[in-house]
């Protein structure tokens, strides 16, 4: 869940964000390139994007050199054109800020904009995302545009929102190593230690001589014969996050200066790692992000990449991405895959439906709109082998007629915010961390929550995905794949609610190191021993050779990937090692403590582990919760409407339990392969699958 409370207002129904009033019909919308397209074109496209039921579009985010052909020599007039167009026919417009692509002109005077490679290599104009974040040049230049397109269109009664750039550090470009950011990280480092020494001893600079004199000697960790220190890599990953929340933060304050009735957002990427979204996110109404199954399923995936997966994605990815970026006033899908894609490894044809269904799965999992990326397919640049919701001869492609089902499926659907029981903690520090140090190659953080998250869903639960700092008072339940990084503090507040009568489960590696990521001075889990009541003696991460099982509660399990031996103390042993060299050793330790309860899983849990453990913790905390459903069936429900959602190729069949009997308003109880179902008065625990 991304924090995104508004700055100025006292509680979320002061925001700007127009869709996040208490219930909302979701939004279809299209992501629209004008500027690709002959201008008689134009309005015919507004007609088809009317007839599709699309009544928001976001523009601009690549406009500058059509904006500012020559430095100072500013052209709105197409783009008014367009906006005119848009808002006469009843469709909201929300503009971007352009500054992920400067212009020539631009690189040519300012070459110090450029980021550099950590082999000093500059990563030049021809593509996009060619700007530092920590250059004072290219500061000044975004104030000058920003405040320059912000002041044009404040008050035009059509432009609603806007969102900031596009994808900060899409292509590997949150983290740059050139001598603006040596100069800003020395800032950032003498910010944040106590001295020289402070840096040192958090640090641990004995080890290899890596020991620095003044904040001065201070570098970017560029090209080296060996790996790098890992606090002072985890310290830049911060650092260079941090960059990225200063220089949105810029863009927010201009945005909201020239017109403050604009909603401002980002777009966000899925699986995402280099920067912290908690943070960018912070002064936005809302967040949003792009999603596009068919790809992640391939290179950022959870999991083995099923034939289904290349069809309809990972559901469980996709929605983890959904409940982390949904904030108070929900979220957006800024852009939803319309098709085939050019950038994954290969470009499969979603499954007949897909696209339909993605909206679907956005906004059970809290959407107000799912915005197809784009329009029309376009004939030029680095994107031809892209779909759009039509063809680039102008014609529908798959996609529209998706698109246009699912804006009538949801027009009717007044819909408030998801209602989460389990919280499921995320925190990019423990990534970084993890990543830095992973200690096998199929050691993925985001692998990690997959699998723990992906037990809660196979149970009909809906999930919050929030970070360790947010309040946990009101969830039933909160699951840790890896709190890495521990102190004291952070074992108090996870105390406090054990105590009030929470339900905790800590996944593997928790506790291992201190925030400085030096291991801890005790075994793990270092200060969340007490709460834990034991902690770890070995630690191993075998490959897929070794044979690793755990009987737990009395059943045998697979894990993979990483294990631990654990010493109880306090806490009764309920899992146990039952293969290999560790054979006997505990593995899964519980109990209760205060009103509460702490359960800790030292492996990484199998599919069918995972679901044991999950229906463990629910039932110690009273959640409700169905059968286990197939892998590519999912339920979602939100604000009293229940989703059935087939991300399979083989029609499903669903029946109500007990006195329960489901209003069907989308589709029936027989899904159909990559289809969707919409049902009121019902809910996943009433579900059972009749036939696949
Ligand atoms: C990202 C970018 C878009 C486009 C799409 C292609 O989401 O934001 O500009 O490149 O990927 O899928």
């Amino acid at each position: 869940m991304t924090d995104t409370t508004p700055t100025d207002a006292e509680d979320s129904t002061d925001t700007n964000a127009p869709y996040a009033s208490e219930t909302e019909s979701p939004r279809i919308g299209v992501c629209y390139f004008p500027e690709h397209w002959p201008r008689e074109r134009w309005a015919t496209d507004v007609e088809q994007m009317v007839e599709a039921g699309i009544d928001v579009v976001r523009m601009g985010e690549f406009s500058w050199a059509r904006l500012e052909p020559e430095r100072g020599a500013f052209d709105f007039e197409w783009l008014d054109t367009a906006v005119e167009l848009l808002g006469e026919a009843g469709i909201d417009v929300v503009l971007c800020t352009p500054t992920a692509t400067p212009p020539k002109w631009l690189v040519d005077d300012h070459p110090s904009i450029l980021q550099e490679e950590p082999d000093g290599t500059p990563r030049a104009f021809g593509s996009r995302r060619h700007y530092c974040f920590n250059s004072a040049v290219y500061r000044e230049e975004t104030e000058r545009v920003v405040r320059e397109m912000a002041d044009h269109y404040a008050e035009n009664p059509h432009v609603v929102g806007w969102q900031t750039d596009n994808e900060y550090g899409c292509h590997d470009t949150v983290r740059c190593y050139c001598d603006d950011c040596a100069s800003a990280f020395r800032e950032w480092c003498r910010e944040r230690y106590d001295g020289i020494d402070d840096l040192n001893e958090t640090w641990g600079t004995t080890f290899w001589s890596q020991r620095y004199g003044s904040f001065e000697e201070l570098d970017p960790p560029r090209h080296t014969a060996a790996e790098h220190h890992p606090s002072r890599l985890l310290d830049y990953g911060r650092f260079a996050s941090d960059s990225v929340v200063a220089y949105n933060r810029l863009q927010t304050d201009l945005l909201r200066a020239a017109d403050d009735d604009w909603f401002v957002t980002h777009n966000f990427m899925g699986t995402f790692s280099t920067l912290d979204s908690y943070d960018v996110g912070e002064p936005l109404e809302f967040g949003t992000w792009d999603s596009y199954p068919t790809g992640f399923a391939q290179d950022r995936r959870l999991g083995p990449t099923t034939p289904d997966r290349l069809r309809a994605g990972d559901p469980d990815q996709v929605s983890l991405n959904h409940d982390l970026y949904r904030g108070e006033n929900g979220f957006w899908v800024m852009e939803q895959q319309p098709g085939d894609i050019n950038w994954p490894p290969h470009s499969p044809q979603p499954g007949e439906g897909a696209m339909r269904l993605w909206a679907h799965q956005a906004v059970a999992h809290g959407a107000n709109a799912v915005c197809y990326f784009r329009w029309r397919r376009c004939r030029e640049g680095q994107e031809q082998y892209h779909a759009g919701l039509r063809r680039q001869d102008g014609s529908p492609d798959r996609g529209y007629h998706d698109a246009r089902q699912a804006a009538t499926d949801l027009a009717d659907l007044d819909l408030g915010p998801v209602d989460a029981p389990v919280a499921l903690l995320h925190r990019y520090d423990d990534c970084w961390a993890l990543s830095e140090q992973p200690h096998s190659p199929e050691f993925d953080y985001w692998g990690l929550l997959g699998a723990f998250y992906r037990g809660l869903r196979g149970r009909g639960v809906q999930v919050d995905v929030v970070s360790p700092g947010d309040t946990l008072d009101d969830y039933a339940a909160v699951v840790a794949p890896s709190l890495h990084l521990a102190d004291e503090s952070l074992a108090d507040r996870l105390g406090e609610y054990v105590e009030a009568g929470g339900h905790l489960f800590l996944g593997p590696r928790s506790g291992a190191k201190l925030p400085g990521n030096k291991l801890q001075p005790t075994l793990a889990p270092g200060p969340l021993t007490d709460l834990v009541g034991g902690q770890v003696d070995q630690h191993e991460s075998p490959p897929e050779t070794l044979t690793t099982r755990v009987t737990y509660c009395g059943e045998s399990y697979d894990y993979t990937t990483w294990g631990e031996w654990l010493d109880a103390e306090t806490a009764t042993v309920v899992g146990r090692h039952d293969e290999g060299v560790g054979d006997g050793k505990p593995a899964v330790l519980e109990h209760s403590t205060g009103d509460g309860s702490v359960a800790y899983c030292g492996v990484w849990p199998g599919t069918d582990l995972a679901d044991a453990l999950a229906v463990a913790l629910l039932e110690r905390a009273g959640v409700a919760h169905s059968e286990r459903f197939p892998e590519t069936l999912r339920v979602a429900e939100r604000d009293g409407y229940t989703w059935v959602l087939n991300f399979g190729s083989d029609p499903v069949t669903v029946e109500t339990s007990g006195e329960s009997t489901a209003t069907w308003l989308v589709g029936s109880e027989t899904v159909p392969p990559y289809g969707v179902s919409v049902a009121e008065e019902t809910s996943a625990v009433d579900l059972s699958v009749t036939s696949e």
